[in-house]
């Protein structure tokens, strides 16, 4: 980047963009809304412009050129250009339909309890502990449980999941170190061998219980009479689990961040437990835990003031979408009470997440329960990010409680 905005280049951009990507994003929106890598693909940061291309059914999620030249032939490559969220029909709704069933508002009502008792054996142990870190001792910890829960993931294996899935995830931001490269092709290697196992035996011994049904429902589930091949299950579940946790571990360390950051808030939600599911939309507005989104143009497609050819590759700011003062007034102010709060952070359209509402009960549960029982808690040193564009969150978050 030349230092201006006109000189913007999302495949290096620095450790500042990445500490505070907000006045860039910002300054992108302003003087250079459609913005034009030096590679020829876009970043778009308003609003309306990332609504649109997330609304429309020419706008294509397929991966398979664009990775080819990235990743070439490498378990990287093949993990994700065979994960659902890569594809596009008639391949994504089939896998896509057969993991909706595990989601439905009254399979995830029964996982309620489960959370409640986890989050509350959680906040014992970091009571006891007095100083602890947020990410590592509670964060990460719930996300992790449950989803290792629905695909019956054994507990000794769980504590090797977010190694893995910031590996493989950390290979999706825009600049990619060799390092970091081999680090994500070994996980997704080691991480494949795994579930390998874990699917052939679980196909020669279904035993329909609650712990792993939804790998049955994967394994065994049919649609339009096509069942998912081993290499198909193994990629889908690795993208699962990855899913599942990282992001709901960011949601969670990411809201809290955003509490300690604004005593008036925090004090308003102590006060006032009720305001946690509109403090939740919130927090995901304002610190998005997937922020950089892609798509390639099947057609052409006619933004605000400017039409992208068919064959463009665009990225989509989630993060400056849900901070654009022509949807948000005020953007860069915390109000958990914001109404309305139409805020994107689980995108829109046929790739809309599928765990958010999962999420949203976590992390109502997680925060709620921890902001009523440790009331005094606070910072006790500097955070550290993670190193990466595109997932926002926190590696270390050291705090205590009075
Ligand atoms: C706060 C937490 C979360 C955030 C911010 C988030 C965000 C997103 C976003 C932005 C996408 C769309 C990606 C794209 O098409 O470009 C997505 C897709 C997806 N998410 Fe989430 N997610 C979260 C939690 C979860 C959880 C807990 C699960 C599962 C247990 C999950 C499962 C999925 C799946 C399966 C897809 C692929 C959907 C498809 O391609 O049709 N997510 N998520």
């Amino acid at each position: 980047m030349d230092g201006t905005i006109a000189g913007f280049d999302l495949n290096r951009i620095g450790a500042e963009f990445i500490e505070n990507p907000y006045p860039t994003l910002h300054a992108l929106r302003r003087e250079s809304p459609v913005h034009t890598n030096p590679d020829g693909s876009v970043f778009l940061t308003r609003y309306a412009d990332v609504q649109k291309v997330y609304q429309s059914r020419d706008m294509l999620s397929d991966k398979t050129e664009a990775f080819g030249e990235k990743f070439g032939a490498c378990p990287l490559g093949h993990h994700h250009t065979t994960s659902l969220v890569f594809n596009d029909p008639p391949y994504h709704t089939t896998v896509r339909r057969l993991i909706s069933g595990a989601f439905t508002p009254r399979k995830l009502a029964e996982f309620e309890p489960l959370i409640d008792r986890i989050v509350d054996r959680l906040i014992d142990k970091v009571v006891d502990m007095g100083q602890f870190d947020m990410i590592d001792d509670f964060a990460k910890v719930l996300p992790t449980e449950i989803i290792s829960f629905m695909l019956g993931i054994p507990e000794d294996l769980r504590p090797k999941l977010r190694g893995y899935s910031l590996a493989i995830l950390g290979a999706l931001d825009p600049e990619v170190p060799p390092d970091r490269m081999a680090e994500g092709n070994a996980a997704v290697t080691e991480f494949s061998e795994i579930l390998d196992d874990l699917i052939t035996h679980r196909r020669a011994h279904p035993d329909g219980a609650a712990q792993g049904e939804v790998l049955e429902a994967l394994i065994f589930g049919e649609h339009e009479g096509r069942r998912l091949s081993q290499e198909e299950l193994i990629q889908n579940c690795i993208f699962l689990l990855n899913a599942g946790h990282e992001t709901t571990t960011s949601l969670v360390g990411n809201s809290m961040g955003v509490l300690l950051d604004t005593p008036d808030e925090h004090q308003r939600l102590k006060d006032d437990p009720e305001l946690i599911t509109s403090a939740i939309e919130e927090f995901l507005r304002v610190e998005s835990p997937l922020q950089i989104g892609n798509r390639l143009a099947g057609e052409d497609i006619a933004l605000k003031d400017r039409v992208l050819p068919k064959g463009t590759y665009i990225h989509t700011s989630i993060a400056a979408a849900n901070r654009d003062p022509a949807q948000f007034p005020d953007p860069d102010r915390v109000d958990i009470v914001r109404k309305p709060n139409r805020q994107i952070a689980f995108i829109t359209g046929l790739h809309v997440c599928l765990g958010a509402t999962l999420a949203r009960i976590e992390g109502r549960i997680a925060i709620g329960k921890l902001v009523a029982r440790c009331p005094d808690l606070h910072g006790t040193g500097p955070r550290t990010r993670l190193p990466l564009a595109r997932f926002r969150g926190y590696t270390a978050f050291p705090v205590a409680i009075r």
